[in-house]
């Protein structure tokens, strides 16, 4: 009798250590021998913590568990897999969340045990790798080049291509930098992968380390992910040693060393090359480009940066064929995007899916209406420098390039929903002032212009000359977006010119409320 109980972030915070020790009290006094998995969130957070039981029809689930049902639990049987209690979910993988969903990269979330070998192994796992092994680091790179994989941080770079340039350097030091600073507001695809199935992102970073010829790599972790940390740490020495990481791998006679570096919680951190200067043991201060990291990255070496994302799609892709990936998606946009719902809806979680869904299918198919039983307004994508998209941009397909053409990012595909008591004027001015205080200080546009800009928004806001100020504030836009540095300044104004346009009434209303303050 196997019981599944998550150990990732979500599920703590729903209190799954507690739960574990008194389901594992519980099965003593009754004398039941249960063995306990620790296993990761399968990305349904509103049912966390999700209880699983493994029985010879496959997983079945128990959610949201509390503390006071697990005398109940018992008593129902849910050891055995026996659906007479409320919480019964029935078999984990038909519960319509999951079975809507094209898992390619999570497939394995919330299936393993997120630190074992033997798991991962027993669930396709270093399968990629091996099939690296037997191929030369030019075939291995055109497999990526034709999955047609673009950066999944939120620029969408082609990751082949990205791959090529290192490789073509002719340097003694080659780097491959895992950017795991997921600083996006409502993001958290990253932290899945790492506290779900650390083990594929260490594959696709040992798979990019042969095709580029780099033999050290590092995950550069944010310090709000503690758990992640740790499981990360957990799996990296699970890794060493078996074989998989170190010298000589898996008799290849190549080295890939792997370690967790902590950033300090700077949001511009999550940009590449202030990311780098970090690393290096400096203030993260953003690097003008060229050299790109590519030539030049880290310590000035050839440097393979990629979001966690990108490499955790690569072991799929090595082992399936990049062609068999590229027949997921539309247009440019290849393969699968994980989506990231989350805001005031009810049924928040992590959603894969193939490329071309419009956003109003998404939110159809899964967020199962607001929390607040409210009307949703406005919907931000690609984190906090994503525009504010109205409900007549919804039926825009969830791809880079439709996105684009109404000046819109998916970027690292998180998903906010606002109801229609948002004060979008708030909004914006939330936005300014967050890219006051994560600013680098470098270029005067953002530097500068965030603080104005923050200023001119509180006058709007006070009802002082708005339709000049609000010409003001866009003028001031302008020159951030093509005066900025880095996509920080560069991106700011999307939201804040979003919600001008598209919700003026909201914005009228705003000022109404707090004209004279
Ligand atoms: P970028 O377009 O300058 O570069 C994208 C990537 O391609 C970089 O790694 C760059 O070094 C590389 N590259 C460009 N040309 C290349 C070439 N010829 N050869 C090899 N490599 C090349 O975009 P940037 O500034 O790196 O990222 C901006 C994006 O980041 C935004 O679109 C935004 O969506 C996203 N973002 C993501 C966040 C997150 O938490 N995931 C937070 C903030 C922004
Ligand atoms: Fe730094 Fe902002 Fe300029 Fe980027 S845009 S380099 S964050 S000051």
């Amino acid at each position: 009798m196997t019981v599944f109980i998550p150990r990732d972030t979500s599920a703590l915070a729903q209190g799954a250590h507690r739960i574990a020790a008194l389901v594992r009290a519980e099965a003593q006094q009754r004398n039941l021998d249960i063995k306990i998995v620790r296993n990761g969130s399968r990305g349904m957070f509103w049912l966390e913590p999700l209880l699983e039981v493994s029985t010879e029809h496959g997983r079945v689930a128990y959610g949201p568990v509390s503390e006071s049902d697990i005398s109940s639990l018992f008593d129902a049987e849910f050891h055995l897999g026996k659906p007479e209690h409320p919480l019964y979910l029935g078999q984990t993988d038909n519960i319509p969340y999951l079975a809507k969903q094209q898992r390619l990269t999570f497939a394995r979330a919330g299936i393993i045990d997120p630190v074992s070998i033997d798991d991962y192994l027993r669930h396709d796992g270093f399968k990629g790798l091996r099939k690296a092994l037997t191929l030369s680091s030019q075939a291995t790179i055109d497999e990526v080049t034709c999955s047609g994989l673009r950066g999944r941080g939120g620029a969408a770079f082609p990751t082949g291509i990205k791959w090529q340039t290192v490789h073509d350097c002719n340097a003694s030091q080659k780097y491959i930098v895992c950017n795991a600073d997921e600083g996006d507001s409502g993001s958290f695809a990253d932290r899945l992968v790492m506290e779900a199935d650390p083990l594929m992102l260490i594959e696709g970073m040992i798979i990019a380390g042969l095709a580029v010829g780099a033999n050290q790599g590092y995950i550069y972790l944010r310090s709000e992910y503690p758990v992640a940390h740790q499981i990360l740490n957990e799996a990296i020495e699970n890794a060493y040693s078996q074989g998989y990481l170190g010298g000589d791998i898996l008799a290849s006679g190549q080295t890939f060393n792997l370690e967790v570096r902590l950033g300090a919680g700077a949001y511009i951190c999550g940009e590449e090359t202030s990311l780098l200067e970090s690393l290096e043991g400096k203030r993260g201060l953003v690097r003008f480009k060229p050299p790109l990291p590519a030539i030049e990255g880290l310590f000035g070496c050839p440097t393979v940066i990629n979001n966690v994302l990108s490499l955790a799609a690569i072991p799929y892709i090595l082992a399936e064929g990049g062609n068999h990936y590229a027949n997921y998606g539309m247009g440019r946009s290849k393969g699968t995007l994980p989506l990231q719902l989350a805001g005031n809806v009810n049924q928040g979680g992590l959603i894969e899916l193939a490329f071309g869904l419009t956003l109003r299918e998404l939110l159809n198919e899964f967020a199962g209406g607001t929390f607040t039983g409210k009307p949703m307004h406005a919907i931000q994508v690609g984190g906090p420098l994503g525009a504010y998209l109205p409900e007549s941009q919804w039926d825009t397909p969830l791809d880079y390039e439709s996105f684009t053409a109404i000046q819109a990012v998916l970027g690292h595909g998180s998903i906010v929903v606002f109801d229609d008591t948002v004060d979008m004027l708030q909004q914006a001015r939330f936005s300014m002032e967050f890219c006051v205080a994560e600013s680098c200080g470098k270029c005067t546009p953002c530097r500068i212009g965030s603080v104005r800009g923050l200023e001119v928004i509180d006058k709007i806001q006070a009802g002082i000359n708005p339709q000049q100020n609000i010409e003001l504030l866009d003028d001031l836009c302008e020159t951030m977006i093509h005066g900025s540095l880095c996509a920080m300044g560069g991106m700011t104004p999307f939201p804040v010119q979003s919600a001008f346009k598209h919700f003026a009434d909201s914005v009228d209303a705003s000022i109404a409320k707090h004209a004279g303050e």
